[in-house]
């Protein structure tokens, strides 16, 4: 196992996690990576570590490049274990280096790791040289943790953004050009709308500090280094912070006797009447980050749930849950579902997505069965109160 090289004496040691299926609740069909990074100057940094059953890939790619005990710094850009996980491991090997952190970072990690004493906490801005790098430290606060930080090395015009820019994808690539680019960006949509969502306004703070920056490479601590497409993934991030949607709806529900499916389906009926794309999410067979990233960028989001128990079907009530998590904005909601005879379930979604400050269409539901009239009348009440919203473009 060996070190890459992404530019003139900077490495990625990091490790691949090809079998990776489950990040806390988000799905990783594709695996992930933990990229851990080597700078080697007059004094050598290592860039955030890897979980910690990768601790022995990392190690040996470092050695490819160095002697380990010759690390000066470990710059750790985040406090959460798939970064830290590796900590002491390397310590053990380079007992004389100091942990370079946020003052958060600081609090967390020695919340964490008992055992490590040596920090040098670094403010907003500050600047630390290697020897013929200067690396700046850039607070992310809440990106996604109060911790996160960014390094730029402005020799090199290389920001290490840490979670920010990641996607989940395990590969033997190493550089965004190298790597089909749908499945990129597909990934990075997937990573902000379930990881950064709730947190726009923190990501528009970090944009607005990295603008003056000169950046030709970002290399995330999850997925492919951007040697290209930057300002194609910053445009996206720009977009996702500010809830900035698209003429396209997302139709999520779950069914018991497919009543509630039938609806679904005349709901999507009527988008596709209106010329507005949608896609349907069957709680059954869709999982819920799947969903997330679907709404990312749609403006309409209708949720459909039977009645169960006087409530909201499970799936679509821990969806909902899921959702109202990650605070998606600006969007136009719509509840709809059929029951047999409380009929609770349709009033509690709706009320969700007013909490959520969505533009609510009045809902719509259906005892037991809908019929052809039933579904008419759906089409049309919907159909209306689309056409009220529906960008005139
Ligand atoms: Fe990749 Fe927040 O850890």
């Amino acid at each position: 196992m060996k070190a890459f090289k992404i530019k003139e004496n900077i490495y990625w040691v990091g490790g691949i996690d090809w079998d990776l299926r489950d990040f806390h609740g988000y799905t990783t069909e594709r695996g992930s990576t933990y990229n851990s990074y080597l700078i080697v100057d007059k004094k050598v940094a290592l860039v955030d570590t890897v979980k910690h059953y990768l601790s022995d890939d990392m190690v040996e790619r470092i050695k490819s490049v160095i002697d380990p005990s010759k690390i000066d710094y470990i710059i750790a850009q985040h406090v959460e274990m798939d970064h830290s996980g590796s900590l002491e491991k390397i310590i053990s090997l380079a007992p004389n280096a100091t942990i370079v952190t946020s003052p958060f970072g600081e609090k967390g990690l020695r919340q964490h790791f008992p055992s490590i004493k040596s920090y040098k906490v670094v403010k907003n801005l500050e600047t630390l040289s290697t020897g013929k790098y200067t690396l700046t430290f850039i607070l992310e606060n809440m990106v996604h943790w109060p911790d996160n930080m960014g390094t730029y090395i402005q020799e090199e015009n290389l920001l290490f953004s840490q979670d920010a820019f990641g996607q989940h994808i395990a590969s033997y690539q190493r550089f965004a050009s190298e790597y089909p680019e749908g499945i990129l960006f597909e990934e990075a949509k997937k990573y902000y709308a379930n990881i950064v969502l709730p947190y726009g306004n923190q990501v528009k703070k970090v944009l607005e500090q990295a603008k003056p920056l000169k950046i030709e490479m970002i290399a995330p601590s999850h997925g492919l280094i951007f040697d290209r497409y930057i300002d194609k993934i910053c445009e996206l991030y720009e977009k996702w912070a500010n809830n900035r949607t698209d003429e396209k709806a997302v139709i999520i529900y779950d069914t018991m006797w497919d009543s509630t499916k039938k609806l679904a389906h005349a709901v999507s009926e009527v988008f596709e009447s209106l010329d507005i794309p949608y896609e349907l999410c069957n709680l059954k067979v869709t999982n819920f980050s799947n969903c997330i990233t679907r709404l990312i960028d749609a403006k309409y989001i209708a949720i459909g749930s039977p009645t169960l128990n006087s409530s909201i079907y499970p799936s679509v009530a821990g969806f909902l849950n899921y959702m109202s998590g990650l605070c998606p904005k600006n969007r136009v909601g719509f509840a709809f579902g059929s029951y047999g005879w409380g009929g609770q379930s349709i009033p509690k979604v709706e009320e969700i997505l007013k909490q959520l400050n969505f533009d609510v269409i009045p809902s719509f539901s259906c005892q037991y069965i809908p019929f052809e009239d039933t579904l008419d009348k759906l089409k049309k009440n919907l159909a209306d109160e689309i056409l009220k919203r529906k960008d005139s473009k």
